[in-house]
């Protein structure tokens, strides 16, 4: 291919559903000329409560869907899906410019004055050898408590951002942390963005909230440019699939993506 066709070509994103679109916006809002294109797989959702196993063969089949559709680069919109994935997909296409991501230890540890930081993620993350080696590498120095929230996804799944369930939930896995002493809270998880206003309701200002999609954004703006495959003219339409139910993609769009937009089936 001509180096001017893959500058051209899009970036392909996926999530185990609707949480990487708050990646995906980063992205949008970031490099605004590049093409998108987003797998949520939501036939599959939560990824957080299945095996290492099970979701590296979903990473396996996504990537393949991703890039027989053309993408130039793949960007694991996922903290689960990383922590299981992104190893043997690196092994497999180790030409591809490819970013996961990963909870933002590293500058909460910077942040955090108390020298007390809580993490907010899934099981799966949580309980992952990546994750352990994470804390190991920059957070010696502070005091890291873990919190699985088992549910959550579940709720901003289904467009809940702010309803008293989501709430109560919410405060549930917030309450042991506050009790133990953290300001800075990373959301560990591509799904909790969106529900970043309800937690911000729910704890003193003084706390710190770290989430990692601006950071992904710039990773990709860098490796884009590393390839020389950032695209200089007109972003196509982004485009959506979902291996659930295409038409509850398609609805919550508006309120997660900003606009409106046609979601194929990924079967
Ligand atoms: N959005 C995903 C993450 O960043 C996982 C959500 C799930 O499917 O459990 O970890």
């Amino acid at each position: 291919m001509p180096r001017n066709a893959c500058r051209g070509a899009p970036i392909g994103v996926f999530d185990s559903g609707v949480g990487g679109l708050s990646v995906l916006r980063e992205i949008r809002t970031l490099l605004p000329s590049e093409s998108l294109l987003y797998i949520a797989d939501s036939g599959h959702v939560p990824y957080g409560e299945k095996s290492p196993e099970f979701i590296r063969e979903r990473c396996r089949v996504l990537a393949e869907f991703l890039l027989a559709q053309g993408a130039k680069a793949l960007v694991l919109a996922c903290n689960t899906a990383t922590v299981a994935g992104v190893a043997e997909l690196r092994e497999r296409y180790p030409q591809l410019p490819l970013v996961g991501m990963e909870p933002a230890v590293k500058p909460a540890a910077a942040a955090t004055t108390s020298g007390v930081v809580g993490v907010l993620a899934t099981t799966g993350t949580l309980k992952s050898a990546k994750f352990a080696a994470l804390l190991d590498r920059f957070a010696s120095d502070v005091r890291v408590i873990t919190q699985p929230c088992p549910g959550l996804v579940e709720q901003i799944e289904a467009g809940e951002l702010d309803s008293a369930a989501t709430r109560e939930l919410l405060q549930g896995f917030v309450a042991p942390l506050l009790a133990e002493g953290c300001d800075t809270l990373i959301l560990g998880c591509t799904h909790y963005p969106f529900i970043k206003p309800l937690l911000r309701s729910l704890v003193p200002d003084s706390i710190s909230l770290i989430d990692t999609g601006p950071a992904v954004a710039r990773q990709v703006q860098r490796l884009l440019a590393d390839h020389d495959l950032l695209a200089n003219g007109t972003a196509q339409p982004t485009q959506f699939w979902s291996s659930g139910e295409p038409q509850a993609l398609q609805q919550v769009l508006p309120l997660l993506w900003g606009d409106a937009a046609h979601v194929r089936a990924l079967s």
